[in-house]
């Protein structure tokens, strides 16, 4: 979910609106807003559906109050209905809250408000929030003391704003455990709090994130920080460096499309200030760990979720095979459930965009628990998961991601994790200066290469033309390219509806080759590597049962562009680089796809980009 909070000198709901659009991405079942002042009161909209239809609703009566707070919902408790849209009041009509995340002790909190007579309007966990800060505030007389107290009898990870309308000048905000992030935002004369900087930082770039357990009261011309437990806090803000510009759509009609036409520049980006060709070095300027540190690194566990969990075992390939270091790969949702054996020297390496992804952050906390150095690949600056990561991060400077099907991040990720590789193989002392070199060079020569990949996208527009109709599809690769089909069949299916499977070619014959008739399109990954001659056979086993080969070729090929329905030709680099190139192609086949279908491509049903509860 989304959360957004503004008090101020001008009218809070055109703020809010605005900043719940640029978090759409966190969720869009419903959307709700509800402002404050002494004339007005408490006033609350919500509507289910996409932020439009809040919009529409408030265009002809649009409040002037100047404090407010704002929800974008992806629904866990509760179906997607107006009653369970945030923001949720108490009975009196007197507090007003939106949350991210799961109360997980609702239950028992509901039946001790059911025992005092409260009846409850949603089946939402929030509503307990609500009612809770209702009857505390009445009790004890003061909707500060009352926020705290509550905050300490929620279990789980939640980020909470709410408002009292007897106290109208001030909004308070909390953050308990890992339920995404709660920025302030300090502004002059205007203060703005939310979950993500998109929210904020057009209004003002001096940002102060919350810690579990901490709270932040905001009036229009101070914020003051406190543990919910009452202790005061000094909090020093950052100044965040984000163009606002680059997180608009530009001349693109979507912004998969945008982030997918940003990759040459975004992983130049991660290569920046990093690569030392002339000496065949690699630096990583984020690192914790020395160098001697990396050399005793015996075993890595690579977590995380989704799209980054696809390049997580992408990167084993590279670690594996450049710095000879075994890499063990887990859904982050699974590691800490299957008691995971860390041995002394082993380095747990967390994958995340958002660095808010609850089960990546429960991973992380669990090697952390067991003594064993964490360390984030990451994009968004300032997360939770940069202040768990004590052996290091590692950005891989994609700037904002905003559609919900990651492009220029996994991209990005393989970069940074090619570069990982080559710095664990450096202080191992496994290459040398001159064949650093030779790795370096391929891979700076990569962001070209994806230049040339996207200079013309017509034969996606008629691939999708021929297929659109299609309701499954099967993609095969193998070796490196075993986890890209994984990848590529994810986007189709994240973003097109089409029932899609990736597969490590080699194993299309105990199973997924019971599918393949002539109306299965099956994409192939067949650019040179050690094992393109496997792939070729593969190919075959296609052909026999009649699938439509769709091959991803180097341009020199000549045995595949034969045998082929169609051919997609990729530039050629190093087999294990070949991962990257090959991803550019299979984003932009999904994505004519998914448009010549219809769909909503930056924010596909169900979906929401940063998952914070489990
Ligand atoms: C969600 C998004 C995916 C993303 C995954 C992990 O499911 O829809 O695109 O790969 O979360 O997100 P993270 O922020 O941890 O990379």
């Amino acid at each position: 979910c989304g959360i957004v909070g503004y008090v101020g000198f001008q009218w809070a709901a055109p703020i809010l609106l605005e900043g719940l659009r640029t978090l759409e991405y966190r969720g869009y079942d419903s959307a709700g807003i509800a402002t404050v002042d002494a004339e007005q009161g408490l006033k609350i909209a919500r509507s289910t559906g996409k932020l439009h239809n809040l919009l529409v609703k408030l265009t002809a009566d649009m409040p002037t109050a100047k404090l407010g707070i704002g929800h974008t919902r992806w629904a866990t408790h509760g179906g997607v209905t107006e009653e369970n849209a945030h923001p949720h009041c108490d009975e009196r009509g007197r507090i007003v809250v939106i949350q991210n995340g799961i109360v997980e002790n609702y239950l028992e909190l509901k039946e001790y408000l059911l025992e005092r007579g409260i009846r409850f309007r949603s089946q939402t966990d929030t509503e307990v929030i609500a009612h809770l800060l209702g009857l505390y505030t009445e009790e004890l007389g003061s909707f500060e003391a009352a926020f705290g107290q509550v905050m300490g009898k929620l279990r789980g990870g939640n980020a909470v704003v709410a408002v009292d309308r007897d106290s109208p000048d001030r909004l308070i905000a909390a953050r308990l455990g890992n339920a995404g992030a709660v920025v302030v935002g300090e502004g002059e004369g205007e203060n703005f709090v939310a979950s993500d900087l998109p929210a904020i930082v057009r209004h003002t770039r001096k940002v102060v994130f919350l810690e579990d357990g901490e709270m932040a009261i905001l009036t229009e011309s101070s914020v003051r920080y406190q543990r919910i437990t009452g202790e005061e806090l000094r909090k020093s803000s950052t100044t965040v460096a984000w163009d606002p510009i680059s997180a608009a759509k530009g001349g693109y009609k979507h912004f998969m499309q945008k982030e997918i036409f940003e990759q040459p520049r975004t992983t130049t980006d991660t290569l920046r200030g990093r690569v030392d060709i002339e000496h065949g070095r690699v630096t990583l300027e984020g690192l914790a760990l020395s160098e001697e540190q990396l050399a005793q690194i015996e075993q890595i566990h690579a977590v995380a979720c989704g799209t980054a969990w696809h390049a997580c075992l992408v990167l084993k390939y590279f670690v594996e095979s450049l710095a000879r270091t075994p890499v063990e790969v887990d859904y982050a949702s699974e590691f800490r459930y299957r008691s995971p054996v860390l041995r002394p020297n082993s380095l747990l390496l967390a994958l995340t965009q958002s660095g808010e992804t609850v089960d990546t952050l429960a991973a992380m906390a669990e090697a952390r628990q067991q003594g064993i150095p964490t360390l984030g690949i990451l994009n968004a600056i300032g997360s939770q998961a940069s202040r768990l990561a004590d052996g290091g991060v590692i950005y891989i400077h994609a700037g904002p991601e905003i559609a919900v099907a990651s492009t220029k991040v996994f991209t990005g990720m393989l970069m940074a994790g090619y570069l990982l590789a080559l710095q664990i193989a450096q202080a191992k002392g496994i290459l040398t200066p001159a064949q650093m070199q030779t790795h370096l060079q391929s891979l700076i020569e990569l962001p070209g290469k994806i230049s040339l990949l996207l200079k013309d996208t017509s034969l996606y527009d008629h691939l999708a033309e021929q297929y659109h109709h299609v309701t499954d599809m099967l993609f095969l690769g193998r070796w490196v390219n075993a986890p890209i089909a994984l990848e590529g069949a994810l986007k189709m299916k994240e973003i097109s509806y089409i029932h899609a499977e990736g597969y490590p070619a080699g194993e299309m014959k105990h199973g997924p080759i019971a599918l393949i008739d002539e109306r299965m399109p099956v994409v192939c990954i067949a650019t040179r590597d050690p094992v393109y001659e496997k792939m070729l056979s593969n190919i075959e086993q296609v052909r026999a049962r009649g699938g439509r080969v769709i091959a991803l070729i180097n341009p020199e090929d000549t045995q595949i562009r034969e045998k082929a329905d169609h051919i997609i030709e990729v530039p050629s680099t190093t087999p294990l680089l070949s991962s990257i190139l090959n991803t550019i192609p299979l984003q932009l086949f999904s994505y004519a796809m998914a448009l010549r279908r219809g769909a909503d491509v930056d924010q596909p049903r169900n979906l929401a980009k940063s998952v914070t509860v489990e």
